[in-house]
């Protein structure tokens, strides 16, 4: 059965010809050494740096702009562009060699607004009683113990799983163990709030999975980041999004916008003749309705690698059933505006249950995990929000309405007007921005793990001349994808 499909697939490959797929049926054909899905951190650097290496590359983007979790919104009134998503590049190798390549600097600082944090129970509204956050100092001290423990595993995470344990007795135990559970080995407690608010709450149950998928979003290079002792870098005009500005214009016309696949034939190998192109992709349009040809002699995925998102890609059940083990959450950030809001403040969630106190008990997804003033303009708050793999922008959206109505129930707001008029309490949140960051934070269990998952995993590289990078692949950093592109890429145009 094997044989034949195999077989089949390479009999449709060596008569491809754009007659064969009917140039009639599609507007364009295009022929390229590589074809990379997605246009975000991964996707965009895999591209410059196979064009700069000499390549032909087409990025095929679902979205109407390249930067996928970096997204920036303009403020109308003062012109001011404000990061979405992702916030800062956490050094890490030479990483910053990829802006710098751009002409875009990374000599900027990252902007804080001095707000007061208020800890809510965003299902009440009321705020946490007896909550106070951990001691700067004895935070700072928890993080370094933590970053003790990952440098002790980083050759084996980062920039990816190139040299993790294919032997389950080698995975060490610190990895495969709850996150909580490691957590309280260590005594990381003072350092949770930090960790939970500035990566970690993606999980959606961030206690309870391995801690593996924990250190992934935030390992090494962020919590060196944290301490001070490496740099979290933006560019010097304070917006992320200028470097993906700088990318669109780099690869011009090779960027297919508002476009996603919707078929593609894949072979083994692309024959003897060294021009062959054994990767067939039929790329659908949503602006034009246009579709289009791209022949190619590699494949590279770079977007999370979800049922919906492979299903375009002919891939084999055994690929399939790989890929189908990741469990995800989604993710969701934005802008807003609501009258009861109260500028200088932040409002972040925290569970009302006693553990919350000694930080060992968080909220866990779906939630509205902080709603904060960002300064500079009169009102505009920005948020974060993690949903599981089910939840939906609008559903998350009415999670974010009702926190904000929980809030002014239970006075920790003040009602939108004057308060005489009760109708008035139920003013909805304008969104000014609200970016679905979708299913992110792949995870499996410890038990998939002990069972070879990372192996099988990075078995996929190479196979039917496709390959695999972005974060479910490396760790969820920008400046992480950038470096596993550098081991991988090398790989990928062997023998073009
Ligand atoms: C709220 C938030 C804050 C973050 N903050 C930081 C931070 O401060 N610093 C940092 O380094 N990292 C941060 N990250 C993480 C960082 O954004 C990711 O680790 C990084 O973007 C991963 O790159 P990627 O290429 O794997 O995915 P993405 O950047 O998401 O790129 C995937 C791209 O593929 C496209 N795509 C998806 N499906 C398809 C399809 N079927 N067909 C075609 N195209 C498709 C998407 O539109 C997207 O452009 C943050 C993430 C979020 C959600
Ligand atoms: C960077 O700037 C140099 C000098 O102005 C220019 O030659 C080069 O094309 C620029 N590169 C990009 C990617 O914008
Ligand atoms: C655990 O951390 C707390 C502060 O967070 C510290 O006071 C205590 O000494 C630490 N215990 C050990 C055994 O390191
Ligand atoms: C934290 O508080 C909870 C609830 O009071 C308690 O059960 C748990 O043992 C405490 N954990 C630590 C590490 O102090
Ligand atoms: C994924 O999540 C579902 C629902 O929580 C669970 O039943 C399943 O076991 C999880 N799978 C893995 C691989 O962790």
């Amino acid at each position: 059965m094997r044989i034949s499909v195999a077989l089949g697939l390479f009999a449709v490959t060596v008569t491809a010809s754009p007659t064969k797929f009917g140039r009639g049926e599609c507007a364009e054909t295009i022929e390229r050494d590589v074809a990379v899905i997605g246009g975000g951190a991964s996707g965009a650097h895999a591209a410059v740096w196979l064009r700069d290496a000499g390549y032909s590359v087409v990025v095929v983007e679902r979205a109407a702009q390249l930067g996928g979790h970096t997204n920036f919104y303009t403020d109308p009134a003062s012109g001011t562009s404000i990061n979405v998503g992702v916030q800062g590049w956490v050094e890490y190798n030479s990483a910053f060699d990829f802006p710098h390549r751009m002409n875009v600097s990374t000599s900027g600082a990252m902007s804080f607004t001095p707000n007061t944090v208020q800890y809510i129970d965003y299902e009440t509204g009321h705020p946490v009683a007896g909550y106070t956050a951990p001691d700067q100092a004895d935070m700072n001290a928890a993080l370094q113990r933590y970053l003790d423990v990952l440098e002790q595993y980083q050759d084996l995470v980062l920039p990816g799983f190139f040299n993790f344990p294919s032997d389950p007795a080698s995975i060490p135990e610190d990895l495969l163990i709850p996150f909580g559970e490691f957590a309280e080995k260590h005594n990381l407690s003072a350092a949770l709030p930090q960790i939970w608010d500035a990566t970690a709450q993606g999980l959606g149950d961030t206690m309870h999975v391995p801690t593996l998928w924990v250190v992934q979003a935030c390992g090494a290079p962020f919590v060196r980041a944290l301490l001070g002792t490496a740099a979290s870098a933006v560019p010097e005009s304070g917006r992320l999004y200028d470097l993906y500005d700088s990318v669109a214009a780099f690869l011009g016309s090779d960027v297919l916008y508002s476009s996603t696949v919707i078929s593609t034939t894949r072979s083994d190998d692309g024959g003897d003749d060294d021009t062959a192109h054994p990767i067939s992709l039929k790329v659908l349009s949503a602006t034009t309705n246009k579709h289009t040809r791209i022949h190619a002699r590699r494949l590279l995925l770079s977007m999370e690698p979800t049922p919906a998102n492979i299903s375009p890609f002919d891939l084999d059940d055994s690929e399939t059933a790989i890929l189908a083990r990741f469990n995800y959450s989604t993710v969701y950030a934005g802008v807003l505006r609501h009258p009861s809001l109260q500028t200088l403040n932040a409002y972040t969630n925290r569970s009302p249950e006693p553990g919350s106190l000694n930080y060992t008990v968080f909220p866990v997804a779906p939630q509205v995990g902080r709603i904060e003033y960002v300064g500079g303009t009169e009102d505009i708050f920005a948020l974060t929000a993690v949903g599981t793999a089910e939840d939906t922008a609008e559903g998350m959206k009415r999670r974010v309405n009702e926190a904000v109505e929980a809030m002014i129930e239970a006075g920790t707001l003040p009602p939108p007007s004057d308060g005489s008029d009760d109708r008035k309490r139920t003013v909805e949140v304008d969104f000014e921005l609200f970016a679905d960051h979708g299913h992110m934070h792949s995870r499996v269990s410890a038990e998939e793990l002990r069972a070879g998952f990372i192996t099988d995993l990075y078995s996929l590289q190479g196979r039917r001349n496709t390959f695999w990078t972005g974060a479910a692949f490396s760790a969820g950093f920008s400046t992480v994808v950038w470096e596993f592109n550098k081991v991988l890429l090398p790989k990928v145009i062997e023998g073009l």
